[in-house]
């Protein structure tokens, strides 16, 4: 009798969750790990340098039939998946824009987890909900934007930016939502974004249906910001032609350079052509908090959307992308449906987000980004955006002081773009013309990207500025200190110090 009643005892034990004493040590190993891998993330390498495949090939590649101890995968944790990682959160990544890791953030991560419920609805989480509400909130007067915008967090820019064409679509072609474009008497429509605009304009149009072909660059000026005299003419062009204009994006923040587009001027464009006006404030979303950055904010107010990433510049951790409308009223319009399942938990005159995009499902956002925003406050993102600039333009004085570099672009943000212009001895290379010496100088800038990120040591992006290949560096992250850009300058310096001496004695 009583070893039946064991038996069943343990069956339950393997039916049900971990039991407490056991998860209570688990999380207790589990936040020594977590303090660990912090405090030690600097003497990781940056990056592997391993092919690919080099992961996988270590992996099972069947799922276990038994389950197994935590201790074993942490363990596994450590032997295989952070050596494979890139680490975004150690210092030396200045890769893309830095990245948001924050003690706070981590702690708003993991008091998600075990709440881990679906805000689709008020009824279905009132908490998760109007705290949603409440952070968009701060972040709307932060950013000093009106009270008639409202906002929607999703997961990344590319899905606001989506969402809000959508409604671009809608009001210019009523009832697309109800009847699709086909076989209906539309004018073919046209995006407009600068040449500098990220591809989330591409994929928002093939997503769509408007096109990817009907996204057209808009050539920037010598700091890379949109040419609004040649906007005009390409809009009265496309009019001529039978187009119809159907929105603009202006960015805040461009991913190459971080460049800022003349809102005010674009919005009397789209006044003028009734075209919707989208603000791509992703990356500069965070600076525009600034007093001394409200430039990056002026016009706002006469947009119809704009793109926020707290996961860019606002400190939480990735994912979580704002979208604004004006009106957030006209993004429900487009989106409500409530299946029958769910109209027992959809309360009339509630906020229910499932309602404002194409998402049901919806992860609890809001409250990893009330806990850093409570954490740093306002004056604690302001310090540190201020520091990210410091960096930024350090980093610059020094590329200005040797001559072997030049700055591609003027540093607005946490952003420098700079190319290696020496290292081609023009006898030896065989290099004559400017356009073969700046291929070569293509070729030698990207080499040092690619270098640099093997040795494990920093981690730089590169881009194209004016069709030619440039280093960039992002400043970002809370962990990065003048040391450590110094070093990364150093490792830079050196790295373009051997390839200079292999190039002039091959
Ligand atoms: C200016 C800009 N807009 C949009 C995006 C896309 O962001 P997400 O990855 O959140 O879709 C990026 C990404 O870097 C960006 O730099």
């Amino acid at each position: 009798m009583k070893d039946r009643q064991e038996h069943l005892r343990s069956e339950l034990d393997e039916l049900g969750d971990t039991p407490p004493g056991i998860f209570r040590k688990q999380l207790h190993q589990l936040a020594d790990w977590i303090a660990d891998f912090r405090q030690n993330i600097g003497s990781l390498r940056v990056a592997p340098n391993d092919k690919p495949g080099a992961i996988r090939a270590q992996l099972p590649a069947r799922a276990p039939e038994e389950g197994e101890p935590f201790e074993k995968i942490l363990a596994d944790v450590d032997r295989l998946i952070v050596p494979g990682m890139t680490h975004w959160s150690h210092p030396m990544f200045l890769g893309y824009f830095g990245w948001t890791t924050t003690a706070p953030g981590i702690l708003g991560e993991i008091l998600t987890a075990p709440l881990n419920v679906n805000a689709m609805t008020w009824r279905t989480c009132p908490a998760a909900t109007e705290l949603e509400t409440v952070t968009i909130d701060w972040l709307r007067q932060w950013l000093g934007l009106p009270n008639e915008f409202g906002g929607v967090v999703y997961d990344t820019a590319s899905v606001g930016i989506m969402h809000a064409l959508a409604v671009a679509r809608e009001e210019a072609a009523p009832s697309t939502r109800k009847l699709g474009l086909i076989n209906r008497d539309l004018p073919p429509f046209r995006i407009y974004a600068s040449d500098q605009a990220h591809s989330a304009a591409e994929k928002a149009a093939i997503a769509l249906g408007l096109g990817e072909q009907n996204v057209q660059r808009v050539p920037v000026d010598a700091e890379f910001r949109m040419d609004v005299a040649v906007l005009r003419e390409m809009i009265a062009q496309d009019r001529e032609g039978g187009f119809q204009p159907l929105a603009v994006i202006a960015t805040a923040g461009t991913t190459s350079s971080a460049s800022v587009d003349p809102v005010p001027e674009i919005a009397k464009v789209c006044r003028e052509n009734k075209a919707w006006l989208h603000i791509d404030a992703a990356y500069g979303g965070g600076f525009a908090m600034l007093p001394e950055y409200k430039w990056v904010r002026e016009g706002w107010e006469m947009a119809d959307s704009i793109v926020v990433n707290p996961h860019k510049t606002f400190f939480v951790p990735l994912d979580f992308s704002v979208l604004y409308v004006r009106d957030l009223q006209r993004l429900r319009r487009v989106f409500t449906l409530i299946p029958e399942v769910l109209r027992g938990d959809t309360i009339e005159g509630e906020k229910n987000y499932m309602d404002y995009g194409i998402q049901l499902g919806r992860r609890f956002r809001a409250l990893k980004a009330w806990v850093i925003w409570r954490s740093l406050g306002r004056a604690g993102m302001v310090s540190r955006l201020r520091e990210q600039i410091r960096l930024a333009n350090l980093l610059a004085s020094w590329i200005k002081i040797d001559r072997r570099f030049e700055l591609a672009a003027p540093v607005n943000m946490g952003v420098v773009c700079f190319r290696f212009v020496a290292g081609i001895d023009h006898a030896v290379s065989g290099a004559t013309t400017p356009a073969t010496i700046n291929g070569q100088l293509d070729k030698l800038n990207s080499e040092i990207v690619e270098r640099i990120n093997a040795s494990g040591r920093a981690y730089l992006t590169q881009t194209k500025l004016c069709g030619r290949t440039v280093m960039r560096i992002g400043l970002g992250n809370v962990l990065t200190t003048e040391q450590h850009l110094r070093d990364a300058w150093e490792i830079i310096q050196k790295e373009c110090s051997s390839i200079e001496r292999v190039m002039v004695r091959p």
